[in-house]
């Protein structure tokens, strides 16, 4: 599989005006004093950036940009000013996306071998990273499928000039590298995201995973349906049952020498192919959406690749449930009641919540494997859509202390996060009278109810589940976000993987 590969991201240690460049990319603050640093810049434009200021064509706004040729002493040819905002609202994120958009702005503009100026603050090895990390979420194209004219062309080479003294090159080199890879590996969850269901069935979805893991250096299992039998994982083959593709559990492990024992991190993404609601089915408008209902279950098999490639110090497990949720003859009926792998019943009132059934077998099953610490990533409900919009992600989890690493984590990833309830009340909502609990608890507290029911098979380990239904798929593009699949969380999870430390 032709997999979106980033272009040659690399740091040089160039004077600005040595590199070799069709188009520098140079940030700049709103109500900076540009005459301070910018000075040589503008002489290399022969003054036209200062004109420019003057006559307010950029002001420094994020994601304005002012593009001029290069009129003397630099090899660059153009020089593209990009506005960064206010330097009292400049956080990782920002940069992140002005970075972003100034590579989109340079792809748009068919230009090869761009440079991105670090100045000041900018080279620091965090700045550097993000800025990386930035440039290669530019890469990603979604129009596979077009037969004819398509977008703008991938660059084919971006430089990060960080000329500064004091930071170690060797740190900066790092920071490159991790963020091309975070980058890289977001960009390929969101191709997977952007998948028709035709082609990116349950057993065609594991495929994928095995090759990239492989290529990653982790070691894939895949679990077909009679070994998902013999598991006794009864949720997944429920839901599964109304589907003619038969499901899989991909199961992704990075076990580096010397790692210990514990703690061992579990990730769980939840693998809808398709959701078409199953017999409680869905209406027709809209519906097409629901081919990313496995964006979950990429982000853990894109985190997995991330967390191998940097070599993360811990033990980590992703295990992705993945079926289609289909209506056939043979499907799981409201009423019907599945006994899970952890043995506990559920009685099915809605087969349209799908996600926390599978969901419930994948995280006992993480468990069983030796997880000690979980989390749980699934477009899980229009609920949390309504609560949150598409600002944030919702996230629930016990303990606290354990929901707010993973919310820090996610924040400085920029997969931003806003922590919702699990109060006990949630739990009355979910009993059943004749199982062990119902697969829905009716439209209140609907992000809730859901992440409740998913706690049932959390085992009481630490364990935080965020709900993307908002945020996996972007409708409105932005200048650093566009159209489709957003790869959101596969930057938090892998981060994480480095965030032990402190674990309890
Ligand atoms: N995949 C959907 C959730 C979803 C909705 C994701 C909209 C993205 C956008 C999930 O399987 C679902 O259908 N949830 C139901 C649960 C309900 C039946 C309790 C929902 O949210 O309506
Ligand atoms: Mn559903
Ligand atoms: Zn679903």
């Amino acid at each position: 599989m032709p997999i979106a590969l980033v272009p040659a991201l690399a740091l040089s240690g160039a004077s600005p005006a040595d590199v070799d460049v069709d188009l520098m990319a140079v940030p700049v603050f709103e109500g900076d004093d540009p005459a301070a640093d910018l000075r040589e810049l503008d002489a290399a434009t022969g003054g036209a950036f200062m004109r420019a200021l003057e006559a307010r064509e950029i002001e420094g706004k994020a994601y304005e940009t002012f593009v001029t040729p290069v009129t003397n002493g630099w090899r660059a040819a153009r020089l593209a000013f990009i506005g960064a905002g206010k330097r009292a609202d400049f956080t990782t994120e920002r940069l992140r996306r002005v970075a972003t958009a100034a590579a989109l702005g340079a792809r748009q503009r068919r230009v090869q071998r761009l440079g991105w100026l670090s100045r000041g603050d900018l080279g620091s090895v965090e700045a550097v990273q993000a800025a990386a990390e930035g440039l290669a979420l530019s890469a990603f194209s979604p129009d596979r499928y077009k037969s004819g004219e398509r977008g703008a062309p991938a660059l084919d080479q971006i430089l990060i000039v960080a000329s500064g003294a004091g930071e170690d090159r060797s740190l900066l080199e790092a920071a490159v590298e991790r963020g091309r890879i975070l980058g890289e590996s977001s960009n390929i969850a969101r191709e997977l995201c952007n998948e028709p269901s035709n082609v990116l069935t349950p057993a065609v979805f594991a495929e994928r995973a095995s090759e990239i893991g492989a290529s990653a250096g982790l070691s894939v299992e895949i679990l077909g349906e009679p070994e998902i039998r013999q598991l006794g994982m009864g949720l997944l083959l429920g839901v599964a049952r109304g589907s003619a593709e038969p499901p899989r559990m991909i199961v992704m492990r990075h076990m580096p020498i010397g790692a210990p024992d514990f703690p061992v991190l579990g990730l769980v993404g939840k693998g809808i192919t398709f959701d078409t609601g199953g017999i409680s089915i869905k209406p027709a408008e809209g519906m097409e959406r629901m081919k990313d209902d496995m964006a979950g279950g990429a982000a853990v098999v894109c985190a997995m690749r991330a967390i191998a490639l940097l070599n993360a110090p811990i033990q980590v497990i992703g295990v992705v449930p993945a079926t289609e949720n289909m209506p056939g003859g043979r499907a799981v009926k409201p009423g019907d009641v599945l006994t899970s792998g952890s043995g506990k019943t559920v009685e099915v009132i809605n087969t349209d919540a799908e996600g926390r059934l599978v969901l419930g077998d994948g995280l006992w099953y993480a468990q069983k494997l030796g997880a000690t610490h979980l989390v749980d990533v699934a477009t899980l409900t229009g609920a949390c859509v309504v609560a949150l919009g598409k600002a944030a992600s919702g996230i629930f989890g016990q303990p606290d202390e354990w929901v707010e690493v993973v919310r820090r984590t996610a924040q400085a990833a920029g997969d931003r996060c806003w922590p919702l309830p699990l109060y006990e009340e949630y739990a009355e909502q979910l009993r059943s009278d004749i199982a062990d609990m119902l697969n829905t608890g009716g439209r209140p507290a609907g992000a809730c109810t859901a992440a409740m029911f998913l706690k049932e098979f959390a085992g009481g380990l630490p364990w935080a589940h965020l709900d993307i239904a908002g945020t996996a798929w972007v409708e409105e593009p932005k200048p650093w976000l566009p159209k489709g699949a957003s790869g959101v969380a596969v930057r938090t999870l892998a981060e994480l993987a480095f965030t032990s430390a402190g674990w309890k």
